[in-house]
């Protein structure tokens, strides 16, 4: 086992972990959730599932990889029996099919830094046909995505130390530098405060159980909960670090960064008197636009947004694709560099059909239909995978961990590196959480969802 390799430090895991949380969804679905669910009535219930149980089953994910130094099917199989070894398989498939859409949005993300860097961006009037334009283009989506890639593979190929937690290392302060300055610069806009009051001072009357329901969606995206991504991590991550310390670290850096992007966003939406509520475009459409009519400066500043959102996404993306990975090298001894080309390359051609999927090839278009909505293949991923997949992969962890590792078991992992656990408070509260909390929203949740996306029957 020598040759697997693990994080040198606490700091290493911490930059590796909130790397993985940080990305796409913080940046670019955190804010159009929260402008279509009301603002600051959104990021208050976010909060909440954020402690209640997006925290509690980080810690359970981390604690699981720990204890074994296993992979996602490793650590189920060894703790839980074969059949538990299925719920990592689960884990694994959707780490390749999540990251092959990811990988998509990645990609225009870099075509659009690019953009920005050459000036072409600022020629442009109508940024909605722009947006469609780019996502239809087949050889720059090629072109982009095949690069993020392999940027992806490449990091990964250098293994733990060496790649993943440099590359976090460098990255996450540089986007958390990059994030601050452009704040800064949004705040000078007219009509900032606008936009900083729609986002914190919360009007409860838009508080529904569809924005729970939202917010505890977004709650496991953002914090790459639900997908085995940290049992990976944590199955590299010393014996002597303290779980629940560098979680509690992971879950604030992952939050304040969605915080940030808001607080970045929402005045730069209402400087232009744009409403909030734009949907997924609000990155790619209304934030070009807006930087084409700041002047001189906008190019610049539109190209430090998209880097920062490339850096964000690089992060996750290694996450996504290290799942698959260290199970290759724990369980068929396979070397890494061998492992990472071949499933790099799968990955990327199993993302081609939802690549073309934005008007490039109209069978992955307009592939289905539920939901009362045209779906495209890509939304068909993203909804099994992500809104349907994530919460069922934290419930079933939350069953794993009360009915088959058993709690004490739970408990002792997170006693190492941590010896004031016993008998304290968070002890206590992990275990309520773990037994109830997770286990009946999460559950919840997927009945919920599965009800209104695949049976059209919508409860709440
Ligand atoms: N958390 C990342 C984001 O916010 C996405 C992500 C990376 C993820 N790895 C994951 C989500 C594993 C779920 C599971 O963009």
């Amino acid at each position: 086992m020598a040759s697997r390799g693990s994080f040198s430090s606490k700091i290493g895991f911490i930059a590796a972990a909130a790397g993985s949380a940080v990305g796409l969804g913080n940046i670019w679905r955190f804010p159009y959730e929260a402008g279509e669910n009301g603002g600051a009535a959104f990021l208050l219930i976010y909060l909440i599932c954020i402690f209640l149980i997006g925290f509690p089953v980080m810690v359970g994910e981390i604690s699981i990889g720990r204890s074994t130094q296993l992979n996602a099917f490793g650590a189920y199989k060894q703790l839980g029996g074969k059949k538990w070894g299925y719920l990592g398989y689960w884990g694994i498939l959707s780490a390749i099919m999540f990251l092959s859409v990811y990988n998509v949005v990645a990609g225009w993300a870099f075509a659009y830094f690019i953009q920005m860097v050459d000036g072409k961006i600022m020629h442009i009037t109508d940024f909605g046909t722009h947006f469609s334009e780019q996502i239809s283009d087949v050889s720059d989506l090629f072109f982009y995505s095949l690069g993020f890639m392999f940027l992806t593979a490449f990091i990964v190929a250098r293994g733990i130390k060496k790649g993943v937690e440099s590359a976090s290392k460098i990255l996450m302060p540089a986007l958390f530098i990059m994030l601050l300055a452009l704040i800064a610069y949004s705040f000078t806009l007219d009509n900032a405060l606008e936009g900083i009051e729609y986002y914190l001072i919360p009007d409860l009357s838009k508080i529904n159980l569809e924005t729970v329901y939202n917010a505890l969606g977004q709650a496991f995206f953002s914090l790459s909960l639900g997908m085995a991504a940290l049992i990976t991590y944590g199955s590299y991550m010393g014996k002597q670090e303290n779980i629940v310390n560098s979680a509690a670290w992971v879950t604030s850096a992952d939050t304040a960064v969605a915080f940030l992007a808001g607080l970045l966003i929402f005045p730069l939406v209402f400087s232009q008197g744009i409403s909030p509520s734009e949907g997924p475009g609000l990155v790619f459409v209304v934030l070009p636009g807006i930087f084409a009519s700041l002047g001189a400066i906008g190019p610049w500043v539109g190209a430090v947004f998209f880097l920062l959102l490339c850096f964000a996404a690089l992060t996750s993306t290694i996450s996504l694709l290290e799942i698959p990975v260290t199970y290759l090298v724990d369980e068929k001894g396979y070397s890494r560099i061998k492992v990472v080309i071949v499933t790099s390359i799968i990955i990327f051609i199993v993302g081609i059909p939802s690549m073309l999927s934005q008007g490039a090839v109209d069978f992955f278009t307009n592939f289905t239909f539920y939901e009362g909505k045209v779906k495209t293949i890509f939304d068909v991923v993203f909804d099994i995978f992500s809104d349907v997949g994530l919460p069922l992969g934290g419930f079933l962890m939350s069953i794993f961990i009360v009915k088959r590792w058993k709690i004490n078991n739970f408990h002792e992992e997170l006693a190492k590196g941590n010896p004031s656990y016993k008998g304290s408070f968070m002890e206590k509260y992990l275990k309520f959480s773990i037994s109830y909390f997770a286990p009946i929203f999460l559950g919840a949740i997927f009945v919920l969802t599965v009800l209104q996306k695949f049976f059209g029957i919508k409860l709440i």
